[in-house]
């Protein structure tokens, strides 16, 4: 019997749970393993993860995993939630406290003092492509080192990453570069921490990490479960960036959507751009070059249909599509799921959620059916908005759960004017990880591009004047949405 091939074990760290997967270098993913990760909200501005608990759930992922007998480990990758932070003593290892979510905002007051300081916003835009906000790192980490209620020479601070490849090397202090990207503290031209930044955030250098490639090899010492010996880590990447690594979106010209909770676009472009644009640009991965990326986050799609389903009596969202699917169109109605305003490219945070067009005649799978075109019309305005900039987009590929709906697929197809492909794996992000790996390992040749085995492929099936015309009452509800 041949010997099994040699794997790649790729960790994805997200916000409510950690998978874990092994792929071999010809890309094919041989087993897979998940652990939940519990989120607490313990104040109405406040998300936070226990530190431990988080690597718990990463060995419990592998655990998982390694059930399944695969060849020889050959290396780790790690993909991971951006933005969010931990603090630690760089003498015990002990974190200092709970990690402060991506979706917390306790630094909000302190955000808004920050934009209202002459050319702070300007100063981080150009620097970092994105805004002032608290969801990133750096007024998180000033918070952090505020209470940790050590000595700074004794904290140690860092994202998802940083932890878990301290954990993992047992004192290596590193960022990998994307994930740096989100911190607000990170120059994406320069590629290197800003002293102007760190100064504007309050944040001493000293407490940072060292930032890394994201296919930097390093070695580790701690074992995880299942897997002989202490192989290294040949790639890290932030969740998003694993995922349009993953899609095979690498070079200018394709775009990934991932639709969750929210939806998160993204397309890779080869420069910093630092106008001002609703669709940001931030670092998507550094090798031999840095790769940067748009990307555009929605706040409500799948999150849209999980509402309005019990709404309409139905026991699901696939009951919801079902509903949807029974009618030709939305009859004129047009939903905005502007639940916590509307994000990219609109960003307008006090949009309400509206219905527009309803008439005496509407019916429930016409409502049914304007949710399912507000999840498609909410990715077709942030991929408008980078077209309508210059740059090209000839195809759109999808993952998220709800790629499997037919309907909501060719939506998205017809509202774009661009073929939708769908990804044949369902953990894009991990393989994006597991497929950077092998690549730093030198051994990615037989890579197959995801692309061409898609598990669907959607033509747009309505000409330029219907699309147009679907597409301005779109904007006219969104209007109605504004405050
Ligand atoms: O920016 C936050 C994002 O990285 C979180 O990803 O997969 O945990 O929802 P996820």
């Amino acid at each position: 019997m041949p010997a099994a091939e040699p794997v790649i074990i790729a960790i994805d760290q997200g916000t409510t749970n950690s998978k874990a997967i092994a792929v071999t270098a010809a890309g094919a993913v041989v087993a897979q393993g998940a652990a939940p990760v519990e989120v607490r909200t313990p104040g109405p501005d406040r998300v936070e993860q226990d530190p431990e608990q988080l690597w718990d759930s990463v060995c419990a992922a592998v655990a998982d995993c390694r059930r399944t007998p695969t060849g020889p480990v050959q290396a780790l990758a790690i993909s991971n939630q951006r933005e969010s932070v931990v603090a630690w003593d760089r003498e015990t290892g002990r974190p200092f406290g709970p990690v402060i979510g991506w979706q917390d905002t306790r630094t909000a007051e302190r955000c808004a003092r920050l934009v209202a300081e002459p050319g702070a916003d300007d100063l981080v835009r150009s620097l970092t492509g994105l805004r002032i906000d608290p969801m990133f790192s750096a007024p998180k980490i000033n918070e952090l080192l505020r209470t940790a209620g050590a000595p700074v020479d004794r904290i140690a601070v860092g994202t998802v990453d940083s932890w878990l490849c301290w954990r993992l090397t047992g004192h290596d202090h590193v960022i990998e570069a994307g994930n740096a990207s989100r911190t607000l503290l990170f120059d994406v031209d320069r590629l290197m921490w800003s002293h102007e930044l760190l100064g504007l955030f309050g944040v001493p250098e000293s407490a940072l990490p060292a930032v890394i490639n994201s296919d930097t090899r390093l070695p580790t010492r701690t074992e995880l479960p299942g897997i002989e010996g202490r192989p290294e880590i040949a790639a890290v990447l932030a969740d998003s960036h694993a995922a349009l690594y993953g899609q095979g979106c690498t070079a200018p010209g394709t775009a990934k959507a991932t639709y969750g909770t929210g939806s998160s676009v993204m397309t890779p472009v080869n420069d910093f751009d630092p106008e001002p644009s609703p669709v940001p640009t931030t670092l998507a991965w550094l090798t031999d070059f840095p790769t940067y990326g748009r990307e555009g986050n929605i706040v409500s799609s799948g999150a849209a249909l999980a509402w309005l389903a019990p709404l309409l009596g139905l026991a699901s969202v696939a009951d919801l599509l079902a509903l949807a699917g029974s009618v030709p169109d939305s009859g004129g109605v047009s939903f905005v799921p502007a639940f916590g305003g509307l994000g990219a490219p609109h960003w307008l945070r006090d949009a309400e959620p509206t219905f527009a067009g309803l008439s005496a005649g509407t019916t429930r799978a016409q409502l049914a059916r304007a949710a399912v075109d507000a999840v498609a019309h909410q990715v077709a305005d942030v991929i408008d908005t980078i077209t309508g900039e210059g740059v090209a987009i000839d195809q759109l590929r999808v993952d998220g759960g709800v790629t499997a709906s037919t309907l909501v697929m060719q939506t998205q197809a017809d509202l774009l004017g661009l073929e939708v492909r769908v990804a044949p794996v369902p953990e894009v992000s991990a393989v994006g990880a597991a497929r950077l790996a092998w690549a730093s390992l030198g051994a990615a040749d037989a890579w197959p591009d995801l692309d061409q085995d898609p598990a669907g492929v959607f033509a747009p099936a309505i000409g330029a004047d219907e699309r147009e015309a679907r597409r301005d009452r779109w904007r006219t509800a969104i209007g109605s949405a504004r405050r």
